[in-house]
């Protein structure tokens, strides 16, 4: 007996309808973990829960090699980058990316991100009435170059940040917001060549631990630099996933606002509470529907023979809202992560296993660190009004976001 197969020719129309929960509504129709369907003319197979995650990211079964489709790298990721590489390069481009995550350089980003918030609040009384998401992510770029190292001059902040928006917000689009990320990229990605190259010629000389130093002066396996465009793509995937965050403190507002419960525990100032707030954000709101790879030699599993290339996808959203792993999973409860015994393979907003050696996300500390200062600001910091507004977020649209972005007035700092 094989595995559950989808019948049909083709159902990438389907997955677009159906978004976070196509897999998982499959893997609830057949009651299996693991399935075969056909996506974008060919066969794919989709897989959730802790031991599918565990096989998904085990290096001798799959590689990342030929796993993304060039329109995800020409909006979101780039091209060539750390998240399609495999085996020693891999290893290698990630330990440049590990490097900047020392705690020093966290306390470095914290005290950036304070900073920030700080002056943005100010323009935000003046104004009385702004969009969170919108503002969230300016204030995500400013601390994200002021951390990096990239000059960011008051002028540009607008454009920079809506083309960071703009690659984030393409991944699951076709059509115009598929081609705004280009566009996006393409000025992003010359905006950091002409900085680096720079860099590269005297002309800025960024401190040493900033990723702009690292990433310009970065050598691969046989001693060479980067090419320009190279060291461009990756530079930016340090840039643009902090303004990503803002998506996610976008949701902790809602979280604040839908569950004001969770806002007085905030207030008590109890780290152990902010921590669990905000992991909770991280796996009950909709971020990365899904992962892919590619099997990398035959195996077998689950009773099912993986076949060398085969597209496999492992649900990301299904696994955190997984009723195998999760009690009551649609309710929002941080208090959940009080118990919670930090397996790398059954909470996956960041992806799982293994940051080294793994294709996990290089930035998940930073981002948990980020959220918790801003969603501090948010509930302990400000007094604001939440107007009437549509707060609803689509899980079919990827990546979500709450309708009206999150509209704020009135604020006041305390
Ligand atoms: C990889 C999500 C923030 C840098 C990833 C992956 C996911 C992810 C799902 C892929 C994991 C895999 O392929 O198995 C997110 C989300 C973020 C976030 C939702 C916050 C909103 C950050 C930040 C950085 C960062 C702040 C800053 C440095 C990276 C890098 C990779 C990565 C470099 C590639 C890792 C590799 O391929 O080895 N991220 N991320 N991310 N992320 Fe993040």
């Amino acid at each position: 007996m094989g595995i559950p197969k989808e019948k049909g020719i083709d159902h990438t129309l389907t997955m677009m309808m159906e978004g976070y929960k196509y897999i998982a509504n499959r893997r609830n129709r057949f009651r299996s973990n693991i399935f075969e369907t056909r996506l974008l003319g060919q066969k794919v197979i989709c897989m959730g829960g802790e031991e599918a995650a565990e096989v998904f990211y085990d290096n001798d079964k799959f590689k990342r090699k030929g796993a993304a489709p060039k329109r995800i790298q020409k909006s979101l990721f780039g091209e060539n980058g750390v998240q399609t590489m495999d085996g020693a390069a891999h290893k290698h481009r990630k330990a440049m990316f590990m490097s900047m995550m020392t705690p020093e350089r966290i306390d470095d980003l914290l005290a950036i991100a304070e900073q920030q918030w700080d002056i943005a609040v100010k323009d935000w009384q003046k104004k009385g009435r702004i969009v969170l998401f919108r503002e969230a992510e300016k204030v995500m770029c400013r601390i994200a170059c002021q951390w990096a190292g990239v000059p960011l001059w008051a002028k540009e902040l607008k454009q920079r940040t809506e083309d960071m928006s703009a690659m984030i917000d393409a991944f699951g689009a076709v059509g115009p917001r598929h081609w705004q990320g280009r566009t996006a990229r393409d000025r992003s990605e010359k905006w950091i060549r002409g900085i680096i190259r720079q860099v590269r010629y005297g002309e800025r000389n960024p401190s040493k631990e900033t990723p702009l130093y690292q990433v310009a002066w970065h050598r691969d396996l046989n001693g060479e630099l980067l090419s320009l465009q190279m060291a461009a793509v990756e530079l930016l995937n340090v840039v643009r996933p902090i303004v990503a965050i803002g998506r996610f403190v976008t949701f902790g507002a809602l979280g604040l606002h839908d569950f004001p419960e969770t806002k007085e525990k905030l207030r008590s100032g109890d780290e152990k509470y902010s921590r669990m707030f905000v992991q909770e954000v991280r796996r009950y709101y909709p971020f990365g529907p899904f992962l892919g790879a590619r099997v990398k030699n035959d195996f077998k599993w689950a009773s099912h023979k993986f076949k060398k290339s085969r597209l496999v996808l492992l649900d990301v959203y299904g696994t955190n809202h997984d009723s195998d792993l999760w009690e009551n999973p649609h309710e929002f409860n941080p208090e959940r992560f009080q118990e919670w015994q930090g397996s790398p393979f059954d909470f996956l907003p960041q992806g799982g296993g293994d940051y080294d050696i793994g294709h996990r996300c290089a930035g998940e500390w930073i981002t948990v660190e980020i959220m918790k200062v801003s969603l501090e600001f948010l509930a302990n910091r400000i007094e604001y009004n939440v107007p009437k507004q549509d707060l609803n977020y689509s899980l079919v649209r990827m990546p979500s976001i709450p309708k009206s972005r999150f509209v704020m007035e009135g604020i006041t700092v305390k």
